[in-house]
């Protein structure tokens, strides 16, 4: 692993101070990342007091349990929680080098955002977006600074997925972009660099093998036969328990985008749409494990 194909001979921007804009299930979880592997101070920014609540227990949380299984000691625990500012103002935000935003998937406040963040920041703070699928180029498009802009492409869970993608957008400099490829090297992932295209690599790749899963119901295998199927194969996950890990949403969104940047080639499923809108609490319910199968099979109708 730690590959780093792609990284230009220039030096990265110094991080003396991170910061997290959008602190939910990705944004906590890079936070924490970030909170243990670079080791400096950590500011966690959201709209909503909820989700910083929500996002202290997650850090706070993974950081407990390494102490119990003593990887970590109490006292270093303590101090990275103390290092860590929970805010709902961008003005804590000013004095980062590097900020990763892990806001909504949706273009015009991902520009809002960064928008808002050029105003506190210094001029060569690095901007990176967590997004899964949307342009690099277009987010940076409207900033003073553009070439501040990068790609930073975390998988769920993020702690343990061992991959990286670092996308180029149009403007990215090569010291943003050499910026990207520390912080893979310094939280000890493979970082692939990806062009600037609608799912990068892995969603463009993964997004056609799930909307190939999503219609095997309809043909008569029951989605949980699909998962076993799967994970007989040797995958760690069938793909409906990786739609429960990753989210109804999130999953929909991506089906979304993939579909209208390729309307001949990934298919728009209706149950990723309606599942997503209803609020099902999935096919996997983590909380209960799989849910019975006639609980959902009429919302994923068998033809
Ligand atoms: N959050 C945090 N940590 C988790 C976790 C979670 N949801 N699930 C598991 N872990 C940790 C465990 O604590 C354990 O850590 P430890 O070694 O320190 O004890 C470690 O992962 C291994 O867990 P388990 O032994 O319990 O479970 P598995 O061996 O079954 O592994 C898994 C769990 C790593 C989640 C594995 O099933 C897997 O790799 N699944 C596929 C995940 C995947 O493909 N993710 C990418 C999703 S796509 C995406 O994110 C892109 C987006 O743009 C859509």
């Amino acid at each position: 692993v730690r590959r780093q194909p792609g990284k230009p001979d220039v030096q990265p921007r110094g991080v003396t101070q991170a910061a997290i804009v959008g602190a939910g299930l990705m944004g906590a979880q890079i936070g924490g990342l970030l909170l243990q592997r670079l080791e400096v101070p950590l500011v966690m920014k959201d709209l909503d007091q909820d989700v910083l609540d929500q996002a202290r227990q997650t850090i706070e949380g993974d950081l407990d349990k390494r102490v119990q299984r003593g990887r970590l000691s109490a006292g270093k625990a303590r101090f990275l929680k103390s290092n860590v500012t929970y805010s709902l103002d961008d003005a804590d935000v000013a004095g980062s080098d590097l900020v990763v935003e892990a806001v909504a998937e949706v273009m015009d406040v991902k520009k809002k955002v960064f928008a808002d963040l050029e105003r506190v920041l210094d001029e060569g703070a690095v901007l990176a977006s967590n997004t899964s699928t949307l342009s690099i180029s277009e987010m940076a498009s409207d900033l003073t600074h553009p070439e501040r802009v990068v790609g930073l492409h975390f998988f769920n869970p993020v702690q343990v997925m061992p991959l990286v993608e670092i996308i180029r957008g149009e403007s990215t400099s090569d010291e943003a972009l050499s910026t990207a490829f520390e912080i893979a090297k310094r939280t000890r992932k493979s970082a692939v660099l990806c062009g600037d295209a609608p799912g990068f690599v892995v969603n463009r790749v993964l997004f056609r093998f799930m909307g190939a899963c999503a219609r095997a119901p309809r043909t008569g295998t029951p989605f949980t036969e699909v998962d076993d199927a799967i994970k007989a194969l040797g995958l760690p996950m069938g793909p409906f328990e990786l739609i429960g890990l990753v989210g109804l949403e999130v999953n929909a969104h991506v089906a979304r985008v993939m579909h209208e940047a390729f309307p001949d080639r990934f298919d728009l499923d209706p149950n990723f749409q309606e599942l997503a809108q209803t609020g099902l609490p999935g096919i996997y319910d983590w909380s209960r494990g799989r849910v019975p199968y006639d609980e959902v099979v009429e919302r994923w109708q068998v033809d």
